[in-house]
């Protein structure tokens, strides 16, 4: 059992607090915001996140996980100290400083710089990147089984002691130099968004030439060196990390004389899907929104979440709005963060009361609960039975079998 302080109990920070203090250790997690570190000692959580509520509560009680405010509870005694957030200061003993957070590259060297530069006296200290890869929705999964795990430093001996803290998760360890640690986390945000890119531009030239771009991704992703994974036409991406991290890897590059082509196109590919929605959605509903009434189904930035940020449904509800139509949106578990986001939205807590007297609806996100949505019930519900699926999540088929006027990305015309 190893002691361990986690600063910073955001999104990152929390899931890593909880998940090291389920293998066994002590870890003692601290915030400076007073109200997240009350809530989180009564068990109420600051995110919505599936699983991280039992896992917190169920080691707070084992006495496992801890909370604090202070700097000198959290860190007493501890020998591994994580950096969720910004940057610690006052620091005595051997300690070990982890960055969790994707930062810009040097960070690390700078992390280092700024603690000898604080230290009364000289003491032993070590930095060591160790990139978090978790994905919103499936965090504690991806903690518990991660592909990989990147641990970046210039002391050997600081890596091998933060590679044995993840030996229980049995996955691959990569150990490395600070720098390259801090580049293997943005390249691989930025290679998959690329990867979206390519199959939304792709889903495009399918949509005029009568291919079906889903089973073009499974043809293609039995090849292991492209691999099925993000390679689901849709909406295109969003959230706290990928637009992040694309656009911090453009501007590195551009900061040193290089022109980042494939990733300015990577996120203009990107951006542009979401101005086609609103076009899409006018042609299907006979070429003008106006005084017409669309759903959105979901509002979060993807399923699973409750996260807004660089949420698709934002824009997309922005130009319906522009262009005279009344918007609404349901979200399993987004209602309340998207509200302040799309004042001109209505929001629902039921979606069938959402699609009542809709002319047409909008899948913006693929939750589970929309794929088995009653079909029958919408189509009586609808005003007009009229489905632009930006998550390919329904069969085009069975959709127009149905009578649906179904628009999917990408499927071509999908007869069989
Ligand atoms: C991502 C990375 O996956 C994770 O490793 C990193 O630590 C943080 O950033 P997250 O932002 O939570 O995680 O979401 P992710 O599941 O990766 O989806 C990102 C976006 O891409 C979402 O908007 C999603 O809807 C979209 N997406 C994903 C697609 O459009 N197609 C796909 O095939 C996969």
């Amino acid at each position: 059992m190893k002691q361990i302080c986690v600063i910073g109990v955001g999104y990152v920070g929390l899931v890593t607090a909880a998940c090291f203090a389920d293998l066994g250790n002590r870890v003692c997690a601290l915030d400076v915001d007073d109200k997240r570190v009350e809530n989180l000692k009564k068990g109420v959580m600051p995110i919505y996140e599936p699983g991280l509520e039992e896992l917190v509560k169920r080691n707070t009680k084992s006495g496992r996980l801890s909370f604090t405010t202070s700097y000198s509870d959290g860190l007493a005694g501890a020998e591994f100290a994580f950096i969720a957030v910004g940057t610690p200061s006052g620091i005595d003993g051997n300690l070990i400083i982890i960055n969790k957070s994707t930062v810009p590259i040097g960070t690390g060297d700078w992390v280092a710089d700024i603690v000898k530069s604080a230290q009364p006296k000289p003491i032993d200290f070590a930095v060591v990147s160790c990139p978090e890869f978790l994905r919103e929705g499936s965090a504690i999964a991806d903690f518990m089984g991660p592909h990989r795990n990147v641990i970046g430093s210039l002391e050997r001996d600081a890596a091998d002691k933060v590679a044995q803290l993840h030996l229980p998760l049995r996955s691959p360890i990569v150990i490395t130099d600070l720098r390259t640690a801090e580049m293997i986390k943005y390249a691989s945000n930025a290679f998959l968004a690329t990867k979206i890119s390519f199959i939304n531009e792709l889903a495009d030239l399918c949509e005029l030439v009568g291919a079906d771009v889903k089973e073009v991704a499974a043809g293609m992703g039995y090849d292991a060196r492209i691999g099925r994974y993000f390679l689901d036409a849709g909406l295109g991406w969003g959230g706290s990390c990928f637009p992040k991290d694309v656009q911090a890897l453009a501007y590195m590059a551009k900061e040193r004389g290089l022109n980042p082509r494939i990733l300015n196109d990577v996120m203009d590919v990107n951006y542009d899907r979401r101005k086609l929605v609103s076009k899409q959605v006018e042609k299907l509903l006979g070429g003008n929104v106006k005084g017409k009434t669309v759903g959105m189904l979901g509002l979060a930035f993807k399923e699973n979440t409750d996260d807004m940020r660089d949420a698709p449904s934002v824009d997309i509800s922005n130009a319906l709005v522009a262009a005279g139509a009344k918007v609404r949106g349901y979200d399993p578990v987004a209602r309340v963060t998207a509200a302040p986001l799309m004042p001109a939205v209505e929001i629902f807590d039921d979606v069938y009361k959402m699609a009542e007297g809709c002319d047409a609806l909008i899948v913006v996100t693929q939750w589970n609960e929309f794929k088995q949505l009653d079909l029958e019930k919408i189509k009586e519900l609808l005003k007009t039975p009229v489905i632009y699926d930006g998550r390919n999540i329904y069969d085009p088929n069975l959709m127009r079998e149905m009578g649906f006027t179904y628009q999917a990305i990408g499927r071509g015309n999908h007869k069989k």
